[in-house]
């Protein structure tokens, strides 16, 4: 098996970065298969959440804290074949973000609705490599608004993908402290398969 590195990616904090990689990273663990988060951010939030949670499926994911750029490599260049890797970024710094997306299989790029979102999100898909496939998540979305609706098809029309709609809810919200909601684990569950068909897809 090939070594799967998901880049988990945004050039701003809120969006969903942390959220979106721990359940993702809880789908991907399997027992052929173990999950690891290489957790970029030095504000350790995703492992935090690994730490505190009662969740089993979260207690079983492997974390390495690597906030720095040489750090970040080491970690990546120890990370066995048969892991799938999914590595949470920092907000602000692009330096170690470049340094992520230019290691990445696939790049997931958790957004919002809202206008001052689109140029940040195509300020990162222009700092992503062109060869590597790449997937909006839809984060925290309240789905019957035109907002959202409008937000997709504009997506949609500028040729990028959406891999998936994750609706606002309060028990995602609730991170470390609850269980992994089931909402949440359906929605992460079809952006887990877009990310495993574009790795195939190599
Ligand atoms: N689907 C969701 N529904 C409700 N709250 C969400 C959802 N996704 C993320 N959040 C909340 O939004 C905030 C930012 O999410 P987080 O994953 O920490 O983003 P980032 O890592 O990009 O800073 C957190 O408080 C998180 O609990
Ligand atoms: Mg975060």
């Amino acid at each position: 098996m090939t070594l799967v590195i998901v880049v988990v990616a945004a050039l701003k904090g809120g969006v969903g970065k942390t959220t979106t990689s721990v359940y993702l990273a809880a789908l991907a663990e399997t027992k052929e298969r173990r999950a690891v988060i290489v957790d970029a951010d030095p504000q350790a939030s995703a492992a935090d959440w690994l730490e505190n949670s009662d969740d089993e499926q979260v207690g079983r994911i492997e974390i390495i804290e690597a906030p720095t750029d040489r750090l970040l490599s080491k970690a990546l260049d120890r990370v066995g074949d048969d892991e799938i890797v999914v590595v949470d970024t920092p907000p602000g710094n692009e330096r170690l973000l470049a340094k992520a997306l230019d290691r990445a299989t696939v790049v997931v790029v958790p957004t919002r609705v809202g206008g001052v979102e689109t140029p940040r999100v195509e300020a990162l898909l222009d700092m992503v490599p062109q060869r590597v496939p790449t997937g909006l998540v839809m984060c925290s979305a309240r789905t019957v608004t035109r907002d959202y609706q409008d937000t997709v098809d504009g997506w949609i029309e500028a040729g990028v993908e959406v891999w998936g709609t994750v609706p606002e809810r309060v028990a995602i919200a609730a991170g470390p402290a609850g269980w992994l909601a089931g909402d949440g684990i359906e929605a992460y569950r079809g952006v887990w398969r877009r990310v495993q068909r574009a790795a195939r897809g190599l």
